[in-house]
């Protein structure tokens, strides 16, 4: 091979790995009891990956339907979109001031939403803010879409292990007008922490005044109270205000569908004239990155959503998954308590949703890993990956660790 090819690649340097599966591989390899709490996967009482059983039950029938096995639309699996944006809305938006298409999961909903705003606001001039702390792969993906002015706003108190709701508002305010925010909906990654329903009527307000541009990301609804419809309070409410927003939607952690990366990507607009031309720039991004989707995760999410009876017991068993996080919540508190760990705890069963971010040092979160208690350095930990065995090593480790370091 001639070296002048080769040459254009000598500019390129290693890039660090991604944060959370560079630290979920070393988990996952490391040997001898272990906590493993890095990837926000939902575990059963033995720790082990949990298929959900309505899921595999839909898995079942699929095998004897008679599929269509070729392409599906570049927008997706049309009856799937129609059942996912159901469970976001529910009534509360007309049809046709809704536009929607399925993603590859929520990092695809993320993705594409970004792209599809760059059509719409300058991406070089237009701030985006995005919460502090968030998921960390938000800040791979703003940039990766084109935009240059990513700013954060005030979320997350240390001191009060609590939102900083003053901060919050202040950073809205305070934000050039026509700013975009990226707003958990629910069940905050990394943090666990979320506003209350009056907080949300406040920032619904602002965020109106100030006629900023709102991308929620929704990756947990149903893990956070249990409950779908409580865990869609903030975009339901959104809506009713009169905001125009996008949405981002996924499957992978309420049906458990982590490798299907089934989701959706739903706009809600004032005017119901533009839709069509909302859906034709998401359908030519789409088009000119994977053509159009995988069909099994959708085939599977519209089955479960649209079967009476397999949909009572997926919440069922949703409420039952959101109950064992609470409970390992809960086993973890009364240990700390029981050890008389210094430090207030309380934080660790009012936070929601699977993670919780424990409030350690980043000195701290080193021993426990080097420990095998696998938290992030943030001290994000998954309480959904907790057994009762792991809740007391965790417990154990943390507490020598804020003794000793
Ligand atoms: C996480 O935050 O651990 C999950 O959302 C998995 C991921 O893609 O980062």
């Amino acid at each position: 091979m001639s070296t002048s090819s080769a040459d254009k690649f000598d500019k390129l340097s290693t890039l660090p790995p991604d944060s959370i599966f560079h630290l979920a591989q070393k988990a996952k390899a490391a040997t001898g009891p272990k906590a493993d709490l890095i990837i926000g996967a939902y575990r059963d009482e033995h720790g082990r990956p949990y298929p959900l059983k309505t899921v595999r039950k839909a898995e079942q029938r699929l095998l004897d339907m008679n599929l269509d096995y070729e392409y599906l639309p570049i927008a997706g699996y049309k009856p799937f979109i129609d059942e996912a944006t159901k469970i976001i809305y529910a009534d509360t938006v007309a049809p046709d001031h809704l536009v929607a298409v399925q993603t590859l999961s929520g990092t695809g909903a993320v993705a594409l939403g970004a792209k599809l705003l760059t059509h719409v606001y300058d991406p070089v001039t237009t701030p985006i803010y995005l919460s502090n702390p968030t998921w960390p792969n938000h800040h791979a993906i703003l940039p990766a879409a084109g935009w240059k002015d990513i700013r954060s706003y005030s979320y997350y108190d240390p001191e009060t292990m609590s939102l900083d709701f003053e901060g919050m508002k202040k950073d809205i305010h305070t934000a050039p007008n026509g700013s975009i925010f990226v707003l958990h909906q629910c069940a905050h990654n990394p943090t666990g922490v979320d506003p209350t329903h009056a907080q949300w009527e406040e920032i619904a307000d602002l965020m109106l005044a100030k006629k900023h541009q709102v991308f929620f990301d929704s990756a947990y609804q149903g893990y956070a109270s249990g409950s779908l419809d409580e865990d869609a309070f903030a975009a339901r409410l959104f809506v009713k205000k009169g905001i125009q927003f996008l949405l981002a939607q996924s499957f992978s952690k309420n049906m458990g569908l982590y490798n299907e990366r089934i989701g959706t990507l739903s706009v809600v607009l004032h005017n119901p004239e533009k839709a069509a031309a909302v859906k034709t720039h998401l359908e030519l991004l789409i088009r000119a990155n994977y053509s159009n989707p995988p069909a099994h995760g959708a085939r599977l999410v519209h089955l479960v959503l649209s079967d009476k009876e397999l949909r009572k017991e997926w919440e069922a068993e949703l409420a039952d998954m959101a109950g064992r996080i609470r409970t390992m919540r809960r086993t973890v508190y009364n240990e700390l308590k029981r050890l008389e760990t210094p430090g207030s705890w309380e934080h660790v069963i009012n936070q929601i949703g699977m993670f919780s971010f424990l409030g350690l040092t980043k000195e701290q979160c080193q021993y426990c890993q080097d420990h095998n208690v696998f938290i992030t350095l943030t001290g994000r930990a998954n309480m959904a990956g907790l057994t009762h065995d792991t809740a007391l090593m965790l417990v154990k480790t943390v507490d020598e660790a804020v003794r000793t370091v």
